[in-house]
């Protein structure tokens, strides 16, 4: 099961098709191990750290509870709780850490941090989000397409919205890796910087994927088997940068009418957290800012069948819980 043993897993890039296929597999044996009681704690006596710079609720809630499921101990670092960064260098803390854990998932800025992380830490580093990437996302993400349609190969998958960031990086590269048709529908200047498009666009050919890029989210979604967004301004941004997506993304929200024009059977996916209501602290004080009561996607198509967001957030625990088993 440690067929990665001693890898980072830093972005999906690292690794080949077959052995993101193999993590999904793997995640998929553990669920049902989950589901069914059968313990697996493989990693007994083993521990870990998780470094958050930035807040969580599911990328650390899964680090936690796989680790546990598989025996080991887990220490939380959050944000405010270490020297990181500040009193202490990203290569001096690698340093320290590794002496005495054996893994190290880290959520933050810059991906460079996380990488340089990886090259001072003789343990593995796991991507728990970047800036640029989130590869334990699209694995929850593909295993849950998998479960609902059987296969990954030839689906249509349309990714609504700011597409330079984490998760439109990240979707990209794994759609290409794992042979998926992939449209990024947004206004031309949130489209994924050229030289992974152009990455994406080799590994593709190989793979028998697509990569396309469409600024009318009339044409994106027809056909579209998967519609996925993400919030408009993500963790880390400045707030001045809400009034320009606003203006700018409205008009890709995702609303029955767009559902509509997919095909039959669509789902709707979303990494979460997301602001379909004004049920929280920031969409609240953003939709009465700008006289909106949902952005990203309507309280209508998050709530509704189509919607399988809950069980890609459940899939994130699982898939978490196969890249350290791998890789431990
Ligand atoms: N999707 C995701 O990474 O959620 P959290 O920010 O809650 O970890
Ligand atoms: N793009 C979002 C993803 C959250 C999981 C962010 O970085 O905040």
């Amino acid at each position: 099961m440690n067929f990665l043993k001693g890898r980072d897993f830093l972005k999906l890039l690292d690794f080949t098709s077959d052995e993101i296929g193999k993590l999904i597999d793997l995640a998929s044996e553990l669920k049902a191990k989950k589901k069914n009681g059968i313990p697996h704690r493989y990693c007994e006596g083993k521990n870990i750290a998780l470094i958050f710079e930035k807040t969580s609720t599911r990328t650390r809630s899964s680090f936690e509870v796989a680790g546990y499921d598989l025996g080991m101990g887990v220490t939380y670092l959050d944000p405010t709780g270490s020297q990181i960064g500040k009193k202490e260098s990203i290569a001096d803390t690698a340093r320290v850490l590794s002496s005495m854990y054996d893994g190290i998932e880290y959520r933050g800025y810059g991906q460079k941090i996380v990488e340089e992380l990886a090259k001072y830490s003789k343990v593995p580093v796991w991507n728990g989000l970047t800036n640029e990437f989130h590869p334990t996302q699209i694995l929850a993400d593909f295993l849950t397409i998998k479960e609902h349609f059987g296969k990954l190969k030839g689906i249509n998958f349309v990714y609504m919205g700011d597409a330079r960031y984490n998760m439109g990086n990240s979707l990209m590269v794994g759609c290409a890796k794992m042979g998926l048709n992939f449209t990024a529908c947004a206004p031309n200047k949130y489209f994924p910087d050229s030289d992974l498009v152009k990455t994406c666009e080799k590994i593709a050919k190989e793979t028998g994927a697509t990569i396309r890029f469409e600024e009318d989210p009339n044409k994106a979604v027809i056909g579209a088997d998967v519609i996925y967004t993400d919030v408009w301004v993500s963790m880390g941004e400045p707030v001045e940068v809400w009034q320009e997506r606003i203006n700018d993304l409205a008009p890709y929200q995702v609303n029955k009418a767009l559902m509509d024009k997919a095909s039959s059977g669509a789902v709707f996916m979303h990494c979460l957290p997301s602001y379909h209501d004004l049920n929280t602290a920031v969409g609240k004080e953003m939709g009465e800012k700008f006289g909106r009561t949902e952005m990203e996607v309507t309280n209508e198509v998050f709530e509704s069948k189509a919607s399988i967001v809950f069980e890609e957030a459940e899939n994130r625990m699982h898939t978490i819980k196969a890249v350290m088993l791998a890789t431990l």
